[in-house]
């Protein structure tokens, strides 16, 4: 049987990628039904979050399921020394799926070899956040009218920005160009380059953020610089205001030109950008909801769209 676990967004292909958007599109029409009944969603959060948390359990609720977890390590017997194996082993008991977010890169991978609950990666470290990247696929679907051939600018921290890395990696199935721009420190990993000369895949690298790359971009999407990931807090300190987006800087931009943030924002977009219609990252995050509806579906092996 396929896995129903959502551990890398290069797991799933293409035509796959478009059944999930197809059910998000659904799931937005109708947000509300019981296709949960008598399912229990446990979310593991083992690092802080808003958005990802609320979502899926907004979304597990508006589908009748029921959701036990925690969103602090702190109070779960983590702290007593209790092992990630043992935990899951555990939680494996008590529930149908397991959400969970991880400071750890592999940990959901390594979560997925000790239970057979499926189990959903909502951020593991700085390696992947497969399901942020359906909500971006959906919003750049929405805001776009298409996934094929499109300019995207990522702006920011490329290195440790998981989100990024799961874009790039479901983005380069539509053939788009990519502008990354970043420090040097932050540069996307090599590993990604590597994959986008592989499949032909057009790119380039900047240090400026300049209203040429601005102009020329259909989706701007801005990163915050992660200052969890960084050891030494200097150099955290060097380069976490190197990019701002202004209002005026998108004077020349594209009427469609969209403004993409996986949030939380610190100081990458002004807030005299929230009010352009090109501004995009509120509807974006609301957007989580149907994808995650999606998300969690497949895991069950539920197809609402054959109901
Ligand atoms: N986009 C995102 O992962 O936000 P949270 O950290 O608030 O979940």
């Amino acid at each position: 049987m396929k896995s129903r676990s959502l551990v890398a967004i290069d797991q799933i292909d293409k035509q796959e990628l478009l059944d999930l958007l197809a059910r998000a599109q659904y799931f937005e029409a109708h947000p509300n039904s019981k296709i949960l009944d008598g399912k229990v969603v446990a979310t593991l959060f083992f690092e802080p979050s808003t958005r990802t948390r609320l979502s899926f359990e907004t979304a597990v609720n508006r589908l009748g399921g029921r959701v036990i977890g925690f969103s602090d390590a702190s109070t779960s017997s983590t702290s007593k020394g209790e092992t990630l194996k043992d935990t899951i082993k555990m939680v494996s008991n008590y529930a149908d799926i397991i959400v969970m977010r991880h400071f750890i890169e592999g940990a959901a991978q390594y979560a997925t070899e000790v239970t057979d609950v499926p189990i959903v990666n909502a951020g593991d470290g700085a390696n992947q956040h497969p399901s942020q990247t359906l909500l971006d696929l959906y919003s750049i679907l929405k805001t776009q009218g298409t996934l094929e051939g499109l300019t995207i600018t990522m702006v920011g921290d490329l290195k440790y920005g998981r989100t990024v890395h799961s874009l790039l990696m479901a983005m380069r199935h539509f053939k788009p160009v990519f502008n990354f721009v970043s420090s040097d420190e932050l540069r996307m990993p090599q590993e990604y380059l590597d994959v986008c000369e592989r499949e032909g895949i057009e790119y380039h690298l900047h240090t400026e953020f300049s209203e040429d790359i601005i102009n020329s971009s259909d989706i701007l999407y801005m990163t915050r610089v992660q200052r969890e990931r960084f050891s030494d807090v200097m150099e955290y300190e060097k380069v976490k205001n190197l990019y701002t987006l202004h209002n005026a800087m998108l004077d020349g931009s594209k009427p469609t030109l969209r403004i993409l943030h996986p949030l939380p924002r610190v100081n990458e977009i002004s807030t005299d950008v929230d009010d352009n219609p090109k501004a995009y990252y509120f509807e974006q995050a609301r957007n989580g909801v149907f994808a995650r509806q999606a998300i969690l579906t497949r895991a069950l092996g539920i197809d609402p769209l054959k109901l």
